[in-house]
């Protein structure tokens, strides 16, 4: 895969959340905006739920920007809000493979809603929990940090999980994306695409850094 091709996805977490319609617009050449909800349970924090996404979802329409709403769910047996997630603007639902017993049935469901579909794996799970999924789904989630904050450090273990999912999604000739999440800074963003990264998600390096100019750097990282 050409590096060009790698797409970004600013994680609206880091924002500054008196000014959210000024941050959206300030990376409306993105590709994707990020979503982060945590429940407090699945993960150590709570951030927001529906109606921030739907803030987001009115703000992205009313600019006419392209951003794939790109909900990332870490809340404990997700398939109790797919719906609603769904109802309030997501075109994108991913959930962690460690939240529920039912994670095939959420692809199911997140398809059945019309929206795209993605499973999540944390630094310290098995990758092989992800062969039975791969074939059904349209994004994979690699975390490069354990989920639950913004701003930790990216870990390095992450490159040889991306490499090895990057193998598998071609080896079925899968369309999916492959995303990182956490930590990702403009250092990371060269080695990332060459594992086979497709989609990088950045809050801090992009809101904590300027929103349009951090989104820039990254996309500097590139050339
Ligand atoms: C972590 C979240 C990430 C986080 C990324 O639980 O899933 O999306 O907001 O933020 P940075 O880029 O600051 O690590
Ligand atoms: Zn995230």
């Amino acid at each position: 895969m050409l590096p060009t091709a790698v797409k970004f996805a600013p994680s609206i977490l880091a924002c500054d959340f008196t000014r959210l319609g000024t941050e959206i617009e300030a990376v409306s050449s993105a590709e994707y905006l990020h979503i982060d909800v945590m429940d407090g349970l699945f993960v150590p924090n709570i951030s927001f739920g529906l109606p921030i996404l739907e803030a987001v979802r009115r703000s992205r329409d009313a600019l006419g920007a392209g951003q794939v709403i790109d909900v990332h769910l870490m809340i404990e047996r997700p398939e109790r809000y797919l719906e609603a997630f769904a109802a309030a603007g997501a075109d994108s639902l991913s959930v962690h493979v460690e939240a529920t017993p039912h994670v095939h049935r959420c692809v199911q469901t997140i398809r059945e809603l019309g929206r795209r579909a993605g499973v999540v794996l944390n630094p310290g799970t098995a990758l092989e929990t992800l062969r039975p999924l791969l074939e059904g789904v349209d994004l994979v989630l690699i975390m490069s940090v354990n989920p639950g904050f913004g701003g930790q450090s990216f870990l390095p273990q992450t490159y040889e999980r991306v490499r090895t999912v990057r193998r598998w999604l071609d080896d079925l000739g899968s369309p999916a994306e492959l995303q990182v999440d956490g930590g990702v800074t403009a250092a990371h963003v060269r080695p990332l695409t060459e594992a086979g990264a497709s989609v990088l998600v950045a809050g801090s390096s992009v809101f904590g850094s300027g929103g349009a100019a951090g989104l820039e750097r990254l996309r500097a990282a590139l050339r």
